[in-house]
């Protein structure tokens, strides 16, 4: 039977592609045994002797411990799962779970859950206190303490804060949609990669030729939550910033005479101020001068920045209004656009530029050819379908950057391990 799709007739149903393209059949065809046994039974005697590897009580304190023992952790829950029960996962498990917390979230369960230090309540008295009758979905997220009773646990305490919990609202309102059509984009598309701003999966799912800020933005809160989600993305995670990263006192701000009115630091597309915060926090006796940039609608809705930080509104696809400044900083910005709009961002900060002495400093992630970190490759199907866009390998960066037009060269990328981003450093060619 040729594997197609729609029914076993081999007629379009409506829920493949709808192209009309069949999907090619496998030869021979694979057994539904396979289906059901473990997905790779052979691995796992490895998995385990590297996880006991980590010892009875590894120190979770060393991240770089951590994050090699949840690597395992992971890799043994892939080996020991079947196809199949990958697949629920997949199709209920994960999309039940997000909508369930999704939901619980916006109707304020979580924040009753934490009061009165997380201790354990009733189904009854949550929904009293939330004047509803809500029906409580535990995955695992929260301890069942009782017969309808629960007790919040450190993730769903996490989610009150809004850095943590605001994505969920956000991206289901925001987001999910352009996931949800993407398959259908792709085949009436050819599957051509998607480079259109104004007409990608997003603007086809949301039925606007908004881009993703501008719609957010306009459907509040969810801009306000995605700024939110922003301040929450890159916490706890090595940073450019951080001691032994990259040589700020050398490469930056060393240059910058003391009484001097220059800009040592403008931070493009720098949503409500966290980063240049963060960095004004770090070196409070930093010279010259902080800007923050971002559209007028994010800076307006700066609630708390040290006033030493200048807000500015500023659109980066016109000209840079700060000219020879030390460094333009742009945080996780070029990839939500693909190269012929990140070319017109860039040439607008080369125009402001100060020859020999104007740097732009680019944080973001650089996908290694083989073994990328599950956040990297998760973001770039983000990218695709939000933004027409994608995460950059290295190769994809000298590319973008060193394009002639663009006039820049890199001078140093500074990275850490895996799975963090990178800093690269350009100047004018
Ligand atoms: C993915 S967020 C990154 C924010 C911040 N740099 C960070 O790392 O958290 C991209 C930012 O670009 C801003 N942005 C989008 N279009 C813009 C434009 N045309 N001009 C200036 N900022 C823009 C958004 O408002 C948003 O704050």
């Amino acid at each position: 039977m040729a594997v197609t799709n729609g029914n076993a007739n081999g007629t379009v149903n409506g829920h493949g592609p709808s192209n009309g393209a069949t999907v090619p059949e496998v030869n021979p065809p694979i057994d539904i045994g396979i289906a059901l046994r473990p997905c790779d039974s052979d691995a796992v005697p490895e998995i385990l002797k590297n996880i006991s590897s980590f010892g009875k009580s590894p120190s979770l304190d060393n991240d770089n411990a951590r994050l090699g023992l949840l690597a395992k952790a992971r890799d043994l829950v892939r080996a020991l799962e079947t196809p199949r029960e990958t697949m629920i996962k997949h199709c209920w498990a994960q999309p039940g779970c997000y909508t369930a917390i999704t939901s619980c979230y916006n109707l304020g369960v979580f924040s009753v859950l934490a009061n009165d230090g997380g201790s354990s309540k009733r189904v009854t008295e949550i929904a009293s206190t939330l004047k509803t009758n809500p029906e409580v979905l535990a995955m695992g997220y929260i301890k069942e303490t009782g017969v309808d009773e629960y007790a919040p646990t450190n993730f769903t305490k996490s989610l009150t804060i809004p850095i943590i919990g605001d994505g969920y609202p956000c991206l289901a309102g925001g987001a999910h949609e352009s996931c949800s059509k993407f398959p259908e984009y792709m085949a009436k598309n050819n599957y051509a990669t998607p480079t259109d701003v104004a007409a990608g999966p997003y603007q086809y799912a949301f039925n606007t030729t908004m881009n993703m800020f501008e719609y957010m933005q306009t459907h509040q809160p969810l801009g306000t939550q995605f700024n939110h989600h922003m301040g929450g993305y890159s916490q706890g995670r090595p940073s450019w910033m951080d001691a032994g990263f990259y040589p700020i006192e050398e490469r930056l701000i060393g240059a910058v005479g003391g009484s001097d009115d220059t800009a040592t630091l403008v931070d493009v597309g720098g949503s409500l101020g966290h980063d240049i915060a963060k960095f004004n926090k770090k070196y409070p006796n930093a010279p010259g001068r902080l800007i923050l940039q971002d559209l007028p609608v994010v800076i307006n809705a700066i609630q708390e920045l040290d006033p030493k930080i200048k807000r500015m509104t500023h659109d980066f696809l016109t000209e840079q209004p700060v000219k020879g400044a030390r460094a333009y900083y742009m945080h996780s910005v070029l990839h939500d656009w693909p190269d012929h709009v990140c070319t017109n961002i860039l040439k607008q900060l080369a125009g402001a530029m100060k020859p020999g002495f104007s740097k732009i400093l680019i944080n973001e992630n650089i996908i290694p050819d083989r073994d990328a970190d599950w956040q990297a490759t998760a973001l770039d199907m983000m990218m695709i379908t939000l933004f027409s866009s994608k995460e950059r390998t290295k190769s994809d960066w000298y590319r973008l950057l060193e394009a002639p037009e663009v006039g820049l060269k890199i001078v140093g990328i500074w990275s850490v391990d895996n799975g963090v981003e990178s800093l690269i450093e350009c100047e004018l060619k």
